[in-house]
């Protein structure tokens, strides 16, 4: 049931707050209903995975579905050897003062990943009970289908980059064969690829623009996009982060999305989200609204 919830609890941000206002947030999201959280053992260098394994109690660890991910060596390498994955779920583990990962996804490709390799050290994962489930995160149709080849564990789900101000996923679909820029495809028709395979998309980023831009709900540059969020704001009586996050709702593949706020008010008007039914009309406004073109 956790696994299947619609809003996840992005713990990217964690490290960014006292360990008083991460536990209270924390506390925030499991009194309303949030049991999916999602980390990686790079966000804050770790110190995210520290403070939440600080606030995991065992009652709490039986309640909630726990997924993190490795692979990236910081300003380094991507790493998905057998030996470096081992390693880093146990210091994963080990941070958050638990005996086993609900979900271990592969942060992003390594272009030097052997599929026989990660197939080893995931069966010896699941054979030790230290990681129940397997994912990936930022693959492409090939790349999923590559690994897939290889694995006994089917790939649980990829986490990918969508948002009304990133719409990578379906915009190459629906400008296919034109000579339009969004016809190019810039992740090998990885949606249709997951919702054909069910593979579970997740979708990181849902308000951030950029790395550093913030949320483009804040930014003059998206103006036009959240004049028309705005507008059906208010139509449903509802918050403007509550209407991007219902426009990835509303796409049939029935995405999950990974929520980065730390602030208990912005979390709660995410999650209103999942009370929210977007017309056709309404969703592809605020796609066009979004800077993209219909052909
Ligand atoms: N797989 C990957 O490669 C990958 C990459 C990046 C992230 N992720 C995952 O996705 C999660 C979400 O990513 P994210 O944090 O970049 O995405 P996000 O949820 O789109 O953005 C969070 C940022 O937006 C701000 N924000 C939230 N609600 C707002 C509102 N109503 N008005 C204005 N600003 C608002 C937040 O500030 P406040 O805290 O003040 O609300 C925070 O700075 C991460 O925690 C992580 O788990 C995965």
């Amino acid at each position: 049931m956790n696994a299947q919830q619609r809003i996840i609890v992005g713990c990217m941000r964690l490290s960014q707050k006292s360990p008083e206002e991460a536990f209270r947030f924390l506390d925030h999201a499991m009194e309303h209903g949030c049991r999916f959280f999602d980390h990686a053992d790079i966000y804050g260098q770790g110190q995210c995975e520290e403070l939440f394994g600080e606030w995991l109690s065992p009652s709490r660890r039986e309640q909630i579905f726990l997924q993190t991910k490795c692979g990236i060596v910081p300003g380094k390498m991507y790493d998905c050897s057998k030996e470096y994955i081992l390693q880093a779920v146990d210091r994963s583990l080990e941070r958050l003062r638990t005996d086993h990962l609900d979900r271990l996804l592969l942060h992003r490709p390594d272009a030097l990943l052997e599929p026989e390799e990660v197939a080893e050290a995931f069966d010896q994962l699941e054979q030790s009970g230290k990681v129940l489930e397997f994912g990936v995160s930022n693959f492409n149709a090939m790349q999923l289908s590559l690994l897939q080849s290889a694995l006994k564990q089917k790939i649980a789900c990829n986490q990918l980059q969508f948002s009304a101000a990133h719409t990578v996923l379906v915009t190459s679909g629906m400008e296919n064969n034109m000579k339009t820029p969004g016809a190019v495809s810039r992740d090998g028709y990885t949606l249709d690829y997951c919702r054909l395979h069910k593979i579970q998309v997740q979708a990181w980023s849902p308000l951030q623009y950029g790395m550093i831009e913030g949320s483009f709900l804040t930014n003059p540059d998206f103006a036009a996009l959240n004049k028309t969020i705005a507008k059906i704001a208010e139509r449903y009586n509802t918050s403007p982060a509550a209407i991007a996050i219902g426009w990835i709702l509303r796409h049939p593949a029935k995405m999950q999305v990974v929520c980065g706020t730390m602030n208990p008010d912005h979390l709660e008007e995410m999650l209103l989200a999942q009370d929210i039914h977007l017309t056709r009309e309404e969703w592809y406004e605020i796609y066009l609204s979004g800077g993209n073109i219909l052909p």
